[in-house]
């Protein structure tokens, strides 16, 4: 049952960024711009993102070296990607080509940050 909680808060963060980041990388490539009515789904996929990202980090019990730095660059790509969910206008392509790219850095960090917990 102890399982249960983390398990879950780790299929929320996976699950909430396969939508927000699916969604963008579909708007960009192939139909060329973001649809308004994706925006309140963008908005409960980082809700999702954060209270499941929140959890993961408060319920580490240790940092590898260099966690923090490699969490911390993370965390501003996050910022980026959130900034532009909030603030964005049909057209502005450019910013859903950022969003894509730094979609992907997040992605190899995350990759790296679970190797180095595991390691
Ligand atoms: C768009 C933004 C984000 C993306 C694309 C993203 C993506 C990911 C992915 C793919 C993982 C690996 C999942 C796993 O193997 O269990 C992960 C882990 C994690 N994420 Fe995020 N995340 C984002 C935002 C955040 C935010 C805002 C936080 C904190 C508030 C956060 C905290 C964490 C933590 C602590 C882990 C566990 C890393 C470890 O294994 O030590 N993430 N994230």
């Amino acid at each position: 049952m102890s399982l249960a909680l983390p398990l879950a808060m780790r299929w929320l963060h996976i699950a909430s960024v396969v939508v927000l980041l699916g969604g963008v990388f579909y708007a960009r490539m192939v139909v060329g711009d973001l649809v308004m009515s994706f925006k309140p789904v963008a908005y409960g996929a980082m809700g999702g993102i954060l209270v499941s990202g929140l959890y993961n980090f408060l319920s580490k019990s240790s940092f590898p070296p260099h966690y923090q730095m490699w969490f911390g660059i993370k965390i501003l790509f996050a910022l980026h990607i959130f900034a532009v969910m909030i603030l964005y206008r049909e057209g502005k392509r450019r910013s859903l080509t950022g969003v894509v790219i730094s979609g992907a850095l997040i992605l190899c960090i995350s990759a790296y940050l679970r190797w180095m917990s595991l390691k």
